[in-house]
């Protein structure tokens, strides 16, 4: 995890004041040099304090193989610094330019079918190819050679969103780059014919130079051979972002690194583990709607970046202010939404309120994405509101550089089970990983309760109940460790089709949930999913869908907190808790969805002695999040709602009781 030097507020010590940054991506070669002037003199009006620079602008830095021009960007650099606004100068490798792509088509990714991916959007390169890293760090120390000394940068921005677009690459140079991390990971091709089950099918190989990555085969592709190029594929890209950090380092050592992740936007990243990668986390998030659960799902987005960031401040390196451009139907944000958004996103230790964009294009494929200010200009609601959120953050200075502070209830949230809980072959299709952990969110949040959403490595043993979802993966150390958290007293709380394999994929025997069976003292002999449109009902009220269990209480110590009902398991146990000493272990074996889950997650929580925060009256309808002695109350209903002081807290609104 990043040590406490390198946070956000490192910057802003630099800057001698504590302050919220707020700013966007801009793009100004987009746009003819008179605009510029315009730009920086609204950016001043908005209160704007920091801008990401440069990151589709690779063609225009280096128009030629070689041949750089940085006219264009001194001048940027130059007009914003004169304007008293910083730079988080990007890498500008996110889009190689079309002389690249053409004297070097070998760098374009390669989909499983076989297919070129092809230039004409961006992030058209293998993250694996030697040609593309070896232009792509040449820019960059042209780039930090340059800018190393000028007065606006305050951060790298290494490329942009990795892999947002190019993360499973099934190419020459990934096959060789596969084998290598196999190689690594492995040493012999003995241990990955066992790892792999290589027995099955007639797989086995006897060097690793027969292995490629999982590309389009007669039937399933063996399942461990998938979840290795899931490994593999984010730590390649990882290694990317090793690459031009490298670089970054040797020449301009005191300026903070970091990367736009995009923490439950996109699988394919196991963003805890690149966090200790940056000088400090930051993160993009973007509502997608519909979704009746758009807003907690903003709020779980920003809790696990948070955790991921170890606890300390972070950066919201992008949101949008209204509609974006890439879903099927892209709707405005309704007033106050904005607003709500970004403070929930500081609420859980956001230290900047970023945009993507600064301007809204007028050509291009995201000229009707929003922007801080829209093609109607600075007379619009849109730009009104973004100077209001401004406003609003300089009030709010003094919360940054603040910590989260530790909530009761953890949220485990496990990139392995992610991946391979939803993996082909399996019992059912239908269960959704993210779903699952965001459901649990939303029933906490329904009854005022706050949780951290916490990454598998990190301070488990912090809470008081730790809620394990689907926790598919789990390593003999892993069940150890869970195990010792109970024994010390620890409350956990898991789901159906946890506990089922260890870190190679393979069923841990005797019954499920295998490597959890002894510590929540049930055994389930077969799976029973349910088919589509099938549900059954729990005798506490409940319908669980997707998922069920034939459970066998094995353990006198355990107590059925529900039953089945209807269905081929009517009588059978469907919620168990086991009591071990002051802990205790408790399974939930269907999916009740956020609904279900808010009527049970009381007698779930009672016994550990977990209760809301908020009077009875707020609960369900506000959210609270801490930050040290700020508190965050967040309306999550479209009525007013009247905190305990008497102030009255707007639909969607946000107050800050510091
Ligand atoms: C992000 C990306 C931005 C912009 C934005 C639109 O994924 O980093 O460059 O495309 O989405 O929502």
């Amino acid at each position: 995890m990043i040590s406490s030097e390198n946070t956000p507020r490192r910057w802003l010590r630099r800057a001698g004041e504590a302050r919220l940054e707020f700013g966007a991506d801009y793009n100004p070669e987009q746009w003819p040099r008179e605009v510029w002037d315009d730009d920086v003199r609204a950016m001043r009006e908005a209160g704007v304090t920091i801008v990401s620079l440069a990151i589709f602008s690779w063609a225009r830095i280096e128009p030629r193989d070689g041949v750089f021009d940085f006219a264009w960007l001194d001048d940027a650099m130059d007009l914003l610094h004169a304007n008293g606004i910083s730079v988080d100068l990007a890498t500008a490798t996110a889009s190689p330019p079309p002389w690249l792509t053409t004297s070097s088509p070998s760098i374009l990714p390669v989909n499983a079918e076989g297919n070129t991916v092809w230039p004409g959007a961006r992030q058209h390169w293998r993250p694996t190819s030697p040609i593309f890293r070896e232009h792509a760090l040449r820019l960059v120390r042209a780039l930090a050679t340059r800018y190393a000394g000028h007065p606006a940068l305050v951060a790298w921005h290494v490329n942009n969103e990795l892999g947002c677009h190019n993360v499973y690459d099934y190419s020459d140079d990934a096959a060789v780059a596969f084998r290598a991390w196999l190689q690594d990971r492995y040493g012999d091709i003995k241990k990955l014919n066992d790892a792999w089950g290589t027995a099955f099918w007639s797989q086995q190989y006897s060097d690793f130079a027969e292995i490629l990555p999982p590309r389009l085969a007669a039937s399933h592709p063996n399942p461990t051979q998938q979840l290795d190029f899931k490994r593999f594929s984010s730590d390649a890209l990882k290694e990317h972002l090793r690459a031009e950090k490298a670089i970054l380092r040797e020449l301009t050592p005191e300026v903070p690194v970091t990367t736009n992740f995009m923490v439950m936007g996109m699988k394919p990243m196991n963003y805890a583990d690149w966090a200790s990668e940056v000088d400090f986390v930051s993160n993009d998030h973007y509502v997608v709607l519909p979704n009746p659960q758009a807003r907690d799902e903003l709020s779980f987005s920003a809790n696990l970046t948070g955790m991921i960031a170890g606890g300390r401040p972070w950066f919201l390196m992008e949101h949008s202010t209204s509609a974006v451009n890439w879903q099927p139907v892209n709707v405005p944000k309704r007033p106050g939404d904005m607003a709500r958004d970004s403070l929930t996103h500081v609420a859980y230790g956001a230290d900047a309120v970023c945009f993507f964009q600064w301007r809204q294009s007028k050509a291009g494929a995201e000229k009707y994405h929003s922007a801080m200010l829209p093609h109607a200009g600075t007379e619009s609601a849109v730009f009104r509101s973004v100077a209001e959120l401004g406003r609003r953050l300089r009030e709010l200075a003094a919360v940054a550089g603040s910590g989260r502070t530790v909530a009761e209830v953890g949220i485990v949230f496990d990139w392995e089970s992610w991946w391979a809980s939803e993996q082909d072959s399996h019992p059912t299709e239908r269960v959704r990983y993210r779903q699952e952990a965001l459901d649990w969110y939303s029933a906490l949040l329904e009854n005022g309760i706050r949780a951290d959403v916490v990454p598998t490595g990190g301070d488990l043993e912090a809470y008081k109940v730790l809620i394990a979802p689907m926790l598919h993966v789990v390593p003999a150390s892993l069940a150890s460790r869970l195990t010792r958290y109970v024994g010390n007293g620890g409350h956990i709380v898991t789901t159906y089709f946890s506990g089922i394999v260890d870190e190679n994929d393979h069923v841990w025997l005797g019954g499920y949930p295998g490597a959890l069976r002894d510590l929540l003292g049930i055994r389930i002999e077969e799976f029973a999913p349910l088919l589509d449109g099938d549900s059954v009902d729990l005798d506490n009220g409940v319908t669980g869908e997707i998922w069920t269990d034939r459970i066998d209480v094995v353990a006198p110590e355990v107590e059925v907190i529900a039953r089945y009902k209807t269905g081929e398991q009517a009588s059978r146990a469907a919620i168990t808790r086991r009591v071990v000493g002051e802990g205790s272990a408790a399974y939930v074996s269907t999916r009740l969805g956020a609904g279900g889950l808010a009527a049970v997650v009381p007698s779930l929580l009672g016994p550990a002695g977990v209760v809301s925060e908020l009077p009875v009256e707020l609960r369900g309808r506000v959210e609270l999040a801490i930050r040290g002695r700020h508190r965050f109350y967040i309306n999550r209903t479209d009525e007013p709602v009247e905190l305990p002081g008497g102030e009255i807290l707007e639909p969607r609104g946000v107050h800050v009781e510091s």
